[in-house]
């Protein structure tokens, strides 16, 4: 064992490393009860380093979304795993707790294991509960709204603006009552909110920001990075997002008050100086050293990730020009400097489905936008009327962004939106 520990921490394999070589064949099971033979494939380069490992239970499936894991997130995740340091306490929580805060320009990072949990930390490490109010956007992902009442708080939901797809700073006044405590501006597909304007509105009334980035790693607004706005900052790392940790998420701050109270909210409130002594109930929120492991290799490549997601975007916008029905998502303001999650577009409504079914003849995954939350049972209770969020829930469309979408792909993709679109 301690052989391929040091091997594997060098990265010096002598010989061409198969899976076998190190683990037994998994018994993945098809449903027709037959054992499959595709095991996990090593990956070694040509001086028999090994350098990843690769499944393919897809097939030609094409996801709307695949991680890239081929730099050094095998490498880093057998560290952790042969270092025994599983849970987490380990050198790789804090390397990438330090080196996304820097990334971000924040002060501290404070990992946790998913981009929920860290809402939830946020407002609960800012004192958010029963009697407070909490502006949301519409068009989000559930976790933003419901992390709001877990805490107890009670959700306000407004409408987005037709151009960002975000809140607006307008809308975020236009809500604030005496009762509002928190905002919550989410970066819905890496498209920034105004934030300077928001952060404004933010500061006169003592309102507390907790930005959602966690489609938006990476994006900017009138030049700093999205997060920097916030009290608490959250970010997701789930295995779609623009950079993984499989699951996993952090809150970030510039406060060294607010960091405290994060850490010690995530590990179940005990005192970091008394061990087993509670000041307060807290919460197992804590993030593990394998998934640290592997966001420390994902975070070196972030830059390659966002270039290759935004070649991807500029694909389809290639490839959709010109095809009656299909819009690309409007032009941003210039303070804006968004990053591509998923690839959008918006085509009639009446169509929709009947594109997502002629994609997936073609083993193509496309999806529908979130639904607007105040068009679902569990949020009926805070609705309000939320037109534009209502019409691009009804009309968006992710496409595939990974780096399996190449200029053939695309091409493939136009062709069904051609076809469809035109009966
Ligand atoms: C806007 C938004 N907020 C929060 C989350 C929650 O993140 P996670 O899936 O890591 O819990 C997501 C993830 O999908 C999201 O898109």
């Amino acid at each position: 064992m301690s052989a391929i520990r040091d091997a594997v921490k060098s990265g010096a394999y002598l010989q061409p490393l198969r899976a076998a070589d190190i683990m037994h064949r998994p018994a993945r099971v098809r449903a027709n009860g037959q054992f499959s033979d595709r095991g996990p494939i090593a990956s070694v380069d040509i001086d028999g380093r090994l350098i990843g490992m690769q499944a393919n239970p897809l097939g030609n499936f094409l996801p709307v979304a695949e991680p890239d894991l081929s730099g050094a997130e095998f490498r880093n995740l057998m560290d952790a795993f042969l270092s025994t340091w599983i849970s987490s306490t380990g050198d790789y929580i804090r390397e990438f707790e330090r080196h996304f805060a820097a990334w971000n320009g924040m002060a501290e990072g404070v990992a946790v294991s998913n981009g929920t949990v860290s809402l939830h930390l946020a407002l609960a490490a800012l004192g958010i509960g029963p009697g407070d109010e909490v502006i949301v956007p519409d068009l989000t992902f559930a976790a933003t709204i419901n992390t709001v009442i877990h805490v107890g708080a009670t959700p306000v939901i407004i409408d987005v603006d037709p151009t960002t797809w975000c809140m607006s700073a307008e809308g975020f006044e236009q809500a604030i009552t005496s009762k509002t405590r928190a905002v919550i501006p989410v970066h819905v597909f890496g498209r920034p909110a105004p934030m300077s304007e928001i952060a404004a509105v933010a500061r006169r009334h003592g309102v507390y920001i907790i930005e959602d980035c966690a489609e938006a790693h990476g994006a900017q607004y009138d030049g700093k990075k999205v997060g920097k706005y916030s009290d608490v900052a959250s970010f997701s790392f789930f295995a779609n997002k623009i950079m993984t940790t499989g699951e996993g998420g952090i809150c970030l701050t510039n406060s060294p008050e607010f960091a405290e109270r994060l850490r010690m909210l995530r590990d179940h409130g005990m005192r970091p100086d008394r061990r087993y002594w509670h000041e307060e109930a807290g919460f197992n929120f804590r993030m593990t050293n394998m998934q640290a492991a592997i966001g420390c290799a994902q975070l070196e490549r972030i830059h390659t990730f966002l270039n290759d997601r935004s070649s991807v975007m500029a694909l389809y916008e290639e490839a959709f020009a010109g095809i009656l029905g299909v819009r690309l998502p409007p032009a941003l303001p210039s303070k804006c400097e968004p990053v591509t999650w998923f690839a959008c577009v918006t085509v009639p409504a009446e169509k929709r489905s009947a594109l997502i079914g002629a994609c997936k003849d073609k083993a193509i995954d496309i999806r529908p936008f979130f639904n607007g939350l105040s068009a679902m049972p569990a949020y009926r209770k805070y609705a309000r009327p939320c037109p534009v969020s209502y019409e691009l829930s009804k009309t968006g469309i992710n496409l595939p962004t990974s780096n399996k979408v190449t200029p053939g792909v695309v091409s493939v993709i136009a062709a069904v939106f051609r076809e469809v679109l035109a009966g």
